[in-house]
């Protein structure tokens, strides 16, 4: 299609069962489809207009994560549709070749939602990335991989949170799903692939890495291309974040991506997901690369000018965001900066167009993935360092540690509206769900 044009999408939210076992049937949501979303794709200037229809008997939501838009198409908790209805959201793509992802954001049911299948990924293309000579054959060389980790029953339904420790941690689960597809193996061309790594858990954190510790390249982080490729053989993905990769399967073999540990975060919540037996090493997919064909293509140099990180000078305030959660028996609940979320607080407000700083502290004994809506911001520094290449693009997801301190400069859009929020909180969707959430409204 061409820039400029609109369109239109039509998305059913619906119960279903779906056979991630041979012969078992497992009750899922899913959206025009038994699990997940299609992959919607767009381009740099169009207009989109989304239809979605709830006919899941409860009501619920759907966010375009990581998008910059108007409040009100947003898809957040305050765009509630309601069983039988249909909620239509039209803005324009502005933002530049990135792979975002969509998912329920209803309020206290998020987490049990997208676990039961109501998410799925937003490829935005524009003119200079399909120039760059890389990989984007879709399904053949350019292949989307939404990693999810599940928990099942014995009869094959879907175990969302058994335990004080699922509330606690976020709900991780001891079944790989790709795409939906339990521990996949992708038959691949031999050649160079490019893979838009989604993780699209409710709350665990990967440290992806390929069975031979092949190095690979990190092209794209959540909001667009890095201005390089950077070359590592192991990558950190938090919840909701996303990273593009080249890896390089000319060489004819069967490896695997592999987890090699979860949550780096120390103290008592990371010896408890070790004691959990969670840090041990897991295959995500296989990926089996036996048909001959040499890639044409070549790994770019350069992958975009650098970006124009907003001048922290330029900033009108800084805010601190203090995430905090009670621990065990004595509840406390999770916080940001000693408050629970509530729909009619309206937390802040900020000016359009306008440059902020976000101080983002953990004092807290795990890891959190701190989201903000409408933006795409740059990390200023964590503890006081620069960020590493790999962080230095664009992102709207950034893993906070604990005893952390992540420093985050945006440029907020022109879009205004003083009556409806946006978010910002906590990507472990149990988290969110327990109130690890906040609102500002853009004026
Ligand atoms: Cu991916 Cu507020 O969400
Ligand atoms: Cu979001
Ligand atoms: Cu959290």
């Amino acid at each position: 299609q061409r820039s400029g044009d609109t369109l239109s999408f039509n998305l059913q939210l619906g119960v279903a069962k779906t056979q991630f076992f041979k012969g078992v049937n497992t009750s899922t949501l899913g959206i025009n489809q038994s699990y997940l979303g299609p992959v919607l794709r767009a381009k740099r200037g169009d207009n989109v207009r989304i239809n979605v229809t709830n006919q899941m008997g409860v009501p619920s939501t759907l966010h375009w994560h990581g998008m910059v838009l108007p409040a009100n198409m947003d898809g957040g908790p305050h765009q509630e549709i309601k069983h039988g209805d249909r909620w239509t959201s039209e803005f324009k793509i502005r933002q530049e070749a990135s792979t975002l992802w969509y998912h329920s954001h209803q309020m206290h049911q998020t987490g049990a939602q997208v676990y039961h299948g109501l998410a799925g990924l937003f490829i935005i293309d524009d003119d200079s990335s399909q120039q760059l000579g890389l990989p984007q054959e879709y399904g053949v060389d350019d292949i989307p991989c939404t990693i999810q980790d599940r928990r099942f029953n014995r009869d094959g339904s879907l175990s969302y949170i058994g335990s004080m420790h699922d509330r606690m941690m976020g709900m991780e689960g001891d079944t790989i799903l790709v795409n939906g597809v339990v521990t996949p193996t992708l038959q691949a061309k031999r050649s160079l692939l490019r893979l838009r790594l989604h993780n699209g858990s409710n709350a665990r954190t990967y440290q992806l890495a390929f069975s031979d510790q092949r190095n690979f390249q990190v092209i794209a982080s959540d909001g667009g291309f890095l201005t390089a490729p950077v070359t590592i053989n192991s990558l950190r993905l938090a919840v909701g974040e996303r990273a593009e990769i080249l890896v390089d399967v000319s060489d004819q073999k069967t490896i695997q991506l592999l987890s090699q540990q979860a949550n780096g975060g120390g103290g008592m919540m990371g010896m408890m997901s070790r004691m959990s037996g969670s840090s041990e090493a897991f295959t995500i997919m296989t990926i089996d690369a036996k048909q001959a064909q040499p890639s044409t293509h070549a790994i770019p140099a350069t992958l975009r000018a650098m970006a124009a990180i907003p001048n922290p000078k330029a900033s009108i305030a800084t805010r601190k965001f203090d995430l905090q959660m009670g621990m065990g028996m004595m509840g406390g609940g999770f916080r940001i900066n000693g408050k629970t979320m509530e729909m009619s607080r309206i937390d802040f407000q900020v000016k359009r167009n306008s440059t902020e700083i976000w101080e983002v502290r953990n004092d807290s004994p795990m890891a959190h993935p701190f989201h903000v809506h409408n933006v795409q911001f740059h990390i200023l520094d964590r503890n006081g360092k620069k960020p590493t290449e790999i962080e230095s693009g664009l992102k709207d997801t950034v893993l906070v540690q604990r005893d952390e301190v992540v420093r985050i400069v945006m440029t907020f859009p022109e879009y205004s509206d003083a009556k409806v929020p946006y978010m910002y909180h906590c990507h472990i969707l149990e988290h969110e769900d327990q109130g690890m959430m906040g609102q500002f409204v853009v004026v």
